[in-house]
């Protein structure tokens, strides 16, 4: 596909309206299940906060599993489970970048589960699970690019970035936010695209010459699109998906994807191996791959490409026909060495260079 870059605003709308009536729809009390004591579920959850709680609520009203529920960033929970290794305390990991959930199935951290469900999804959610092994899948798709500050953009007369080349004009230094890599699957996902985009060399070149334009690497991925819309800078490197949730809730924000080609991510989901609630954790994971499970993403303002492919699409989730693609390569960038080294090189090699 070759295509311009495109850029996306969304408008203010009906999402509190949505997520009651997504709620309503499906947060049915099991009353019987309750009274029984279905038992608890311990999940990582590497989504943003109110879709995170919104499954935990639903899901523990539809079946009466209690669940605890802590948010990590994608590196965050894969050092996390690296670290409960001996005694696991967590059953699933819903969400978060794909290529840490391949490094926890290839560490041998989850569990092998072959979903019933498994033909309803896109081929590149399958096709992700039968990459580990059948020890993660597929819950979402979602393309990386940049978002602005429409307001501040044009009060310091800014051009919008249209290309990766763009960002490292000296007129953005101090302008842009991105993730760290070791904590945000985000920034790791742009590290991983930039090496398949220019080869090794050029990348570590272009992420040096950027380093002088960033303003700060955030803990998470998000936090860089947050602080475009409330305008603490003008640039972020984000997920596309990302941008609508902020616009509609009235922040000045939109997104463009880069000219010269972009990654995806494969959210996934994984069962750990070792868990103390197994049966709980396998009808969760079948619950999260239904197409109305998979709709709270946008209930919640959260526009990723759903993996279920009966699952609808929110006019606000990005048009992947008008996105010009890498051929992103998940089980290369997914396996642990690759990940570990490319990660330490960017610490090493950028990241300690002075701003
Ligand atoms: O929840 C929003 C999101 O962009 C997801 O699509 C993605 O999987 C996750 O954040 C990555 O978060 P982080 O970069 O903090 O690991």
């Amino acid at each position: 596909m070759k295509q311009g870059p495109i850029a996306c605003t969304w408008s203010r709308s009906r999402s509190l309206s949505l997520s009651l009536a997504v709620l309503a729809a499906l947060a049915v009390p099991v009353g019987a299940a309750r009274a029984q004591d279905a038992g608890q579920l311990n999940v990582i959850c590497s989504v943003q906060a109110e879709w995170c709680n919104m499954i935990q609520t639903v899901f523990a009203r539809t079946t009466g599993i209690k669940v605890n529920m802590s948010l990590k960033g994608s590196g965050e929970a894969l050092a996390q489970l690296i670290a409960e290794r001996a005694n696991p305390k967590t059953d699933v990991w819903f969400g978060g970048t794909g290529d840490p959930h391949l490094q926890a199935a290839e560490q041998g951290l989850a569990l092998e589960y072959k979903s019933p469900a498994l033909g309803q999804l896109h081929l590149w959610a399958q096709q992700q699970a039968q990459q580990s092994g059948y020890k993660t899948v597929g819950i979402y798709s979602g393309p990386l690019g940049f978002g602005y500050n429409t307001e501040l953009i044009a009060k310091k007369k800014l051009p919008v970035p249209q290309s990766w080349a763009d960002l490292l004009k000296p007129i953005y230094k101090g302008e842009i936010q991105v993730a760290n890599p070791a904590s945000s699957g985000t920034a790791y996902t742009m590290i991983a695209t930039l090496v398949q985009l220019m080869g090794e060399d050029k990348a570590f070149d272009y992420l040096k010459a950027l380093h002088k334009n960033i303003a700060a690497y955030t803990r998470s991925g998000t936090g860089p699109i947050k602080a475009v819309a409330r305008g603490e800078t003008t640039l972020s490197i984000s997920f596309v998906h990302d941008g609508p949730g902020e616009a509609m809730q009235g922040f000045p924000v939109a997104t463009i994807t880069p000219s010269e080609g972009t990654g995806a991510e494969i959210g996934s989901m994984t069962i750990i191996k070792g868990a103390r609630n197994l049966d709980n954790a396998k009808k969760f994971y079948e619950w999260a791959l239904t197409p109305a499970a998979q709709e709270m993403g946008a209930a919640a303002k959260q526009f990723q490409v759903p993996s279920n492919k009966a699952a609808k699409i929110d006019p606000r989730v990005p048009d992947f026909k008008k996105i010009k693609f890498i051929n992103y390569d998940y089980a290369k960038y997914g396996a642990s060495n690759e990940r570990k080294r490319l990660i330490g090189k960017w610490e090493k090699d950028v990241n300690s260079l002075p701003r």
